[in-house]
């Protein structure tokens, strides 16, 4: 199985917040969970460079857009760094293979014969934050509901893509692809949208000079959208490899306030330009904070890397999985991170870790021995819940399902009092059993739990002086192999002041 999966490319306007982080490790937990299952996997994350609000800050620091881009990309080059993101390939719209791409793809749709794009006057409100013209009824008392701005009026002779012959073909592969847009509500949200009748749109800016000069028309640009969206197919142009043929069509996961550029214009341009539509699109949810929409202006935003120098990456990315259902939107509070890091990282998985290899080392001087009991955990059921809910995108679901497993090995330490059973020579096989179903529960769980957490994983492996393999058979029963030499593990989440957090 192929398996390629895309974050949007994000604005480089302003530096990272946690919003963009979450799409990321999203993102980079399927991925992981693709490679465990010995998929042939490509993840694609970057960078949009070409915004007129890009280059709008520029000016605004006395700089060209260029030397700005070129400043600020590496803190966005950082963010999946930092955040343990295994991405393939970091796509900058400024690349010269991705603009050679973005000409090419026009220059096909301009050509193929049935005048898909064509030259006409366009006037009508623009808002910038978005991006993307509005009619007056998407306003809300004359301003951008998204950003609160008043849009501007724009008015120029562009070249148009002829979206509305393609109503019927869009309708056609969503009838055909009940599962082509995910979850189910925002599939029924972007089909109406298509029944509701498409408006041509407007591909190129006359009164810009940043951006994709238009082949047939070097005097104007590509407008940003029709620019941007091409990264999925032009990175695989020219990332080392093979990639286009292989790779595409891709997954594409997103949040709700891009699902018309991804769900409609993307599939009708690709079509047109004689390329397959994307196979999959995810459509998550809004992280809010303090019950706010995360802004600049509202103050509210959290810097995801200054979460991880105090927590580590794995914390971050945990929180991300479980604090919102992936899909819905949420509401979260940096109580809650350290409330989660506390009782469920620290406690649940931490403790339990701690203690199992603190027992083997006290009772059986550090020898975990091959004597497996009834098992502690059905790590057989948990594989196939893991495979069945993030073939959903489902990775709330998912990480509930190893937890589960991770508070019955807890329990179990509890029921099977391992320090009762050392008391007494007579129970000295029941112990073995106890250990080992302990330890095995616990190879089963961190094989499962690393692609959420894939600094901790290798850990608890190593805590257990078991093999580092983290393909996904390895969550069974008798995972875990004899061994030698294991020593009470050190914490793996050391105690966080909160005070340190906030600081
Ligand atoms: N540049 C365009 C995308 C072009 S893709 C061809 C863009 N960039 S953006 O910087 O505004 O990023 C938007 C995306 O960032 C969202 O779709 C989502 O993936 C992520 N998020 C930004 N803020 C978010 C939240 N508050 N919550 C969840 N995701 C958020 O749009």
């Amino acid at each position: 199985m192929r398996f390629y999966l895309t974050t949007p490319i994000y604005y480089v306007n302003s530096t990272p917040h946690i919003g963009h982080a979450y799409t990321t490790i999203a993102a980079d937990i399927l991925v992981r969970h693709h490679r465990q299952r010995g998929d042939d996997t490509f993840f694609l994350t970057g960078v949009d460079e070409h915004a007129d609000k890009v280059a709008r800050v520029a000016a605004d620091q006395g700089l060209t857009p260029r030397e700005y881009t070129d400043a600020i990309v590496g803190a966005w080059q950082e963010l999946p760094r930092r955040l343990n993101a295994t991405n393939d390939f970091f796509i900058r719209t400024s690349d010269e293979g991705h603009k050679r791409f973005v000409q090419e793809f026009l220059q096909r749709i301009f050509d193929n014969g049935r005048e898909d794009i064509y030259q006409d006057v366009y006037a009508g409100w623009y808002c910038v934050g978005c991006e993307a013209f509005k009619t007056e009824d998407e306003l809300v008392d004359g301003r951008c509901p998204d950003h609160g701005t008043e849009p501007e009026w724009l008015e120029e002779r562009n070249w148009f893509f002829r979206l509305s012959a393609y109503q019927d073909e869009l309708l056609r592969l969503y009838d055909e692809r009940p599962h082509f847009v995910l979850p189910q509500f925002r599939y029924n949200e972007a089909r109406s949208f298509i029944e509701g009748g498409l408006r041509d749109f407007s591909i190129s800016r006359a009164t810009q000079t940043w951006g994709v000069p238009i082949p047939w028309d070097p005097d104007q640009v590509a407008y940003v959208w029709a620019d941007a969206l091409v990264n999925y197919l032009s990175a695989l142009s020219y990332a080392p490899g093979e990639n286009l043929q292989r790779f595409w069509p891709a997954t594409h996961l997103l949040a709700k306030d891009i699902l018309r550029f991804h769900c409609v214009y993307w599939p009708a341009l690709l079509v047109a330009a004689g390329y397959e539509p994307p196979r999959q699109l995810f459509v998550h949810g809004y992280l809010n904070i303090d019950q706010q929409k995360i802004s600049k202006s509202l103050g509210n935003v959290i810097d995801p890397l200054d979460l991880i120098d105090v927590y580590g990456a794995d914390a971050v990315r945990f929180w991300c999985a479980r604090q919102v259902s992936f899909g819905q939107d949420g509401n979260v509070t940096l109580d809650s991170f350290q409330e989660r890091y506390d009782r469920e990282l620290a406690n649940d998985l931490g403790n339990l870790v701690s203690r199992t290899s603190a027992m083997i080392a006290r009772y059986r001087d550090g020898t975990l021995k091959d004597t497996p009991g009834p098992g502690a955990i059905d790590a057989e059921g948990l594989r196939g819940a893991l495979v069945e809910r993030l073939d959903r995108f489902d990775i709330t679901g998912a990480l509930d399902e190893i937890w589960q497993a991770v508070r019955r090995l807890n329990q179990q330490v509890e029921v099977s009092a391992p320090w009762e059973l050392a008391k007494d020579g007579a129970k000295a096989a029941e112990l073995d059993a106890v250990l080992y179903d302990l330890a095995d529960g616990l190879c089963a769980v961190a094989v499962a739990v690393s692609p959420y957490l894939p600094e901790t994983a290798p850990r608890i492996l190593e805590a257990l002086r078991q093999p580092p393999g983290l393909s996904l058979d390895r969550v069974r029963r008798r995972t875990a192999e004899a061994a030698e030499g294991i020593e009470p593990a050190s914490p793996l989440f050391p105690r966080v002041e909160a005070s340190s957090a906030a600081a």
